[in-house]
């Protein structure tokens, strides 16, 4: 199977250098040692984004216990920090006067781009990034500055923004519904037959699936499948320089420097820059984008399909 870069992103790369920091930033989020529980909602506190900080141990993206999934799958997508409600709630009807028009009711895209997938989004945890860049837009290519707009509407709509992804992204979390297999098993096992036997088999990998994994953790793990404790699903990268190739799990990459841990435990930092490539190679990259395309339907039934295998 290729694990690389999912062609949504890999068609990205090629024409904007924002969708690299995007694919770095999820690379990175999957590292990143998990920010310890510090607001009154303990799901809400989740994954801290990669502030450039040190490298991570392995297996240090937990804190105090397993991951809630909501949590989990916010690592998953590098989503960061969970979007503030009664922002998002504040920043609805500004969002819908100044932006609708151009990207959609709903972020998806108008005359301009989707914003689920855009790294300026991605990459905000409350609008620390988000709002310097709406104050002076890119009006050489169509986004107008907003910089009469006050700092706080602004952030209250990068909120509006954070949760339209979260809703998006986090279905196979948000809903705590034990009946979950309620779908049609034949479109299901048709969906499956289509999408997903270059890489799985009913007979193989995951036969007798739905005896091993409950339903709703089926959903996530359909969806997200989980990386932590799984070494095999870790982000590696190749990097070549002057001096050769090196291969190994990526601990920190930003736009100064990647360090892999190679397969013996040897670190090995590199400092990016002219004759320095970094091919990153992600196991899960499939399911990220999966996790984007996925209809609420298509999910019914493949659940029910799936959860039907004892
Ligand atoms: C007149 C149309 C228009 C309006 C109004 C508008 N945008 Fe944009 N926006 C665009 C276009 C076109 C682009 C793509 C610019 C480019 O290609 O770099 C863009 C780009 C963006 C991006 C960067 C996407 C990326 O990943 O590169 C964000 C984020 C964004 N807009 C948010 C907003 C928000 C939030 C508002 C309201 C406060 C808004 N825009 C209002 C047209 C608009
Ligand atoms: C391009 C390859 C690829 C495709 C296509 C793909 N997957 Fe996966 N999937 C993976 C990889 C890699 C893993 C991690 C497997 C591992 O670590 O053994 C995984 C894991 C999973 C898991 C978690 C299994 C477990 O034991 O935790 C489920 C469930 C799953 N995939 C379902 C699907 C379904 C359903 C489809 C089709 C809609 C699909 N996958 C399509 C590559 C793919």
């Amino acid at each position: 199977m290729s694990g690389f870069l999912s062609n949504k992103i890999h068609r990205r790369l090629l024409v904007a250098v924002p969708a690299m920091l995007l694919t770095v930033s999820v690379a990175f989020a999957q590292q990143s040692p998990q920010r310890p529980a510090n607001t009154d909602d303990d799901a809400a506190a989740a994954v801290q984004k990669p502030a450039g900080a040190s490298a991570a141990p392995a297996g240090g993206n937990r804190a105090g216990g397993r991951m809630t999934s909501a949590e989990a799958t916010r690592a998953f997508l590098g989503l960061g920090v969970a979007p503030d409600a009664a922002a998002a709630e504040r920043g609805k009807p500004i969002y819908a006067q100044n932006c609708a028009g151009c990207h959609g009711p709903d972020a998806r895209g108008g005359i301009g781009p989707n914003l689920l997938y855009s790294s300026q989004v991605l990459d905000d945890d409350h609008g620390e990034k988000l709002v310097p860049f709406l104050k002076v837009g890119r009006p050489d290519k169509g986004m107008p500055p907003f910089a009469g707009t006050p700092d706080r509407d602004l952030t209250d709509v990068a909120e509006f923004l954070h949760l339209q992804v979260e809703n998006y992204a986090n279905r196979g979390t948000y809903q705590n519904n034990n009946n979950v297999l309620v779908g049609n098993a034949k479109a299901g096992a048709a969906y499956f037959a289509k999408n997903c036997v270059q890489c799985h088999s009913v007979t193989g990998d995951l036969k007798g699936v739905g005896g091993r994994i409950r339903p709703l953790d089926l959903q996530r793990a359909m969806i997200f499948p989980p990386r932590e404790d799984h070494p095999k699903r870790a982000i590696r990268a190749t990097v070549t320089t002057a001096a050769g190739t090196v291969e190994g799990v990526v601990t920190r990459i930003d736009d100064f420097v990647v360090v892999l841990t190679q397969d013996d435990g040897t670190v090995r930092p590199f400092a990016r820059g002219e004759g320095v490539t970094v091919a990153l190679k992600d196991p899960l990259a499939w399911h990220k984008d999966f996790a984007f395309r996925l209809k609420d339907k298509d999910m019914t039934d493949l659940v029910t399909y799936l959860g039907g295998l004892k």
